[in-house]
């Protein structure tokens, strides 16, 4: 059997469980030291090297954030053979969450809904296991607030999670747009955009003199912005001085979704998000131009989705949803998409 069988048979296996269920199961399996006796790729192997946000990709694609909130399976899932990991989304205090069930498989639309709500240990724990992990390639952490701390002092949490993982972080993404926690993506607009992010990048340019190394900074979008708001965003990021946008999270939208399965509240992802967010992303590149980074995610299931990131203008793809449905095959197939760098 070959390991794209292995996987297609585990996750049949795997996709009997409620999806919660399987996807803490996975992670406990992949703590291990070689996730199931099987699954060892380097990541130099996949794919071509990039240089983006001035660091070295071993390969172009990524595990996008959610799946791995508190850093403790790094080097299991860079075994796989990702060019990258971002980690999180973390929170100054550790918080349980929504209450369960609040991740949904919605099989024959390859998409899941999940309202998490930010589950996580805090940012203390994930920066220690980070700390001990041995994985060579880069590792981005993804930062948000606390769902209790009020939306005016919203501020302080980025401020406090930048501060805590600067010196472990290869780069640091800014989440304003995950929708499970009331009033986050308001973030994205107005003054509480300019003013949050005039904070961050201060804090940023203070952090780096102090510890003599400059840590790229990403903000992440959600798909569910009108194009006036993408072009707006993206001239404040090009500002301020922010070195990359990762578009997208997930969507409120159902498009695509069978009505009898729409119900669930909550942030859709998979193929159903793929020309969605890759709209914002080929909005935004033809707006910046080179001027910002872009990190291409939502929807990626297949090599034509990766070739369709690349198109719109990612620098670098991540792919969540598509690699619980598909596997590690996908990262292989999706850095196929990307021409060697000349
Ligand atoms: C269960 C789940 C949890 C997620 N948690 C986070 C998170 O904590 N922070 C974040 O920025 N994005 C989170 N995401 C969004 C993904 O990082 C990604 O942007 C989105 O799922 C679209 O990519 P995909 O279609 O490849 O899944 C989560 C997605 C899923 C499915």
């Amino acid at each position: 059997m070959s390991e794209d069988d292995h996987y297609r048979w585990l996750r049949d296996l795997l996709f009997l469980l409620p999806s919660e269920v399987s996807h803490d199961l996975t992670l406990r399996a992949l703590r291990l030291p070689r996730p199931f006796g099987l699954f060892r790729t380097d990541p130099q192997s996949v794919g071509t090297r990039k240089r983006v946000m001035g660091l070295f990709f071993p390969n172009p694609i990524g595990l996008a954030a959610g799946l791995d909130k508190n850093g403790i399976c790094v080097d299991g899932l860079g075994g796989l053979g990702f060019g990258f990991l971002e980690l999180g989304t973390v929170t100054p205090r550790p918080q349980p969450g929504n209450p369960r069930p609040r991740l949904f498989r919605l099989r024959s639309e390859e998409a899941l809904i999940n309202r998490m709500g930010f589950n996580n240990r805090g940012v203390d724990y994930l920066v220690k296991q980070v700390m001990r992990a041995r994985y060579a390639g880069i590792v981005g952490i993804n930062i948000g607030k606390n769902k209790d701390t009020p939306q005016d002092r919203a501020v302080d949490d980025y401020l406090y999670c930048l501060q805590r993982v600067y010196g472990v972080a290869d780069y640091v993404t800014v989440n304003l747009s995950s929708p499970n926690t009331p009033g986050l993506r308001a973030l994205q607009f107005g003054e509480a955009f300019e003013s949050l992010l005039s904070a961050i990048v201060s804090e940023r340019e203070r952090l780096s003199d102090v510890n003599d190394k400059r840590v790229p900074l990403a903000v992440k979008l959600a798909p569910d912005l009108e194009p006036d708001d993408v072009r707006r965003i993206g001239d404040t990021l090009v500002a301020r001085g922010v070195d990359a946008a990762v578009a997208t999270n997930t969507t409120l939208s159902r498009e695509g979704v069978n009505p009898r399965r729409r119900k669930q509240s909550g942030g859709l992802s998979g193929r159903p998000l793929l020309e969605r967010s890759t709209s914002v992303l080929a909005l935004l590149r033809e707006h910046v131009g080179d001027a910002l980074a872009l990190i291409g995610v939502g929807g990626v299931m297949d090599a034509e989705g990766a070739r369709a990131k690349v198109e719109a203008g990612a620098d670098l793809i991540q792919i969540y949803t598509g690699f619980v449905y598909r596997g590690p095959e996908l990262i292989r197939e999706a850095a196929g998409a990307f021409e060697p760098e000349s």
